[in-house]
């Protein structure tokens, strides 16, 4: 049976990494696309356009993916955003366009996966947090982001609690500043070898995959290097 992953965000810079580190690994992945985006030239990427705003259209789509016989072994959900603004600059509309993106996104794809990896014996979740959301000293300039993302920690936590005896257990990577361009070009003066390269953020998720990874439980990864 073909080993893969459901992967969200696939296109973004930290997700080029994970998607070339497991394609490396010998997995095949499903993905989502975004209207009129190319899907990629890859046969080992099956790919969709689906709406993550869209229960249903994600429930049918991780359904077909279930349906392909595959062994699905896990999704990684790392569609997100970030915005700046303190507590006095956020108002409803910040707050819902943050936990959209960043909660919404995840737990719609988390919630039929649950589902199948009940029917299946197992899986793995794994998320993308981010440190504003653990610490308030460096949330309290992106309110919404933090407030957003803290929604993703509970969420592993509740999938945890849930999937408990049933071999389903989520994660959570959780970088501190990852080296990307739009981050260099944002703050130029940064010193970027403090940062996180996406490349060694993709070998953690990878190592969540593997036997041993897979022990692991109620697992929080702090990848901060020196930043
Ligand atoms: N960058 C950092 O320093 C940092 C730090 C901590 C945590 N994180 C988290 O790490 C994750 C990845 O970050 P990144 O820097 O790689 O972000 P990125 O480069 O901006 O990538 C974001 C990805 O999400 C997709 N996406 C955005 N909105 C979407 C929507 N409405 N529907 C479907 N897909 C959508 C993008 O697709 P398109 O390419 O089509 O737009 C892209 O594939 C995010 O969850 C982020 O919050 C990042």
């Amino acid at each position: 049976m073909t080993k893969s992953i459901l992967i969200t965000g696939a296109t973004g810079n930290l997700g080029g990494a994970v998607t070339r580190k497991l394609l490396a690994d010998g997995y095949h992945l499903y993905t989502t696309l975004v209207p009129n985006e190319k899907a990629p030239a890859d046969e080992r990427i099956h790919a969709k356009i689906v709406d993550l705003f869209d229960e249903h259209d994600c429930a049918v789509y991780v359904d077909e993916i279930f349906d392909s016989g595959d062994d699905v072994h896990a999704g990684i959900l790392l569609v997100g955003g970030f915005a700046m603004g303190s507590l006095t600059e956020t108002n409803l509309g910040a707050l819902d366009k943050m936990i959209r993106l960043n909660f919404y996104t995840a737990f719609s794809m988390a919630k039929p996966l649950f589902e199948h990896f009940e029917k299946k014996g197992g899986g793995q979740i794994i998320l993308i947090g981010a440190r504003p959301a653990l610490q308030a000293s460096q949330g309290k300039q992106a309110v919404a982001y933090a407030l957003s993302k803290s929604l993703i920690f509970h969420l592993a936590e509740i999938i945890n609690q849930t999937g408990k005896d049933k071999n389903i257990h989520a994660s959570v990577v959780v970088p501190s500043t990852i080296d990307t361009p739009p981050n260099r070009q944002s703050m130029p003066d940064a010193d970027f070898h403090k940062w996180v390269p996406a490349e060694n953020i993709a070998d953690v998720i990878a190592f969540l995959l593997t036997e041993s990874g897979s022990m692991l439980r109620e697992t929080v990864v702090k990848v901060y290097n020196e930043s």
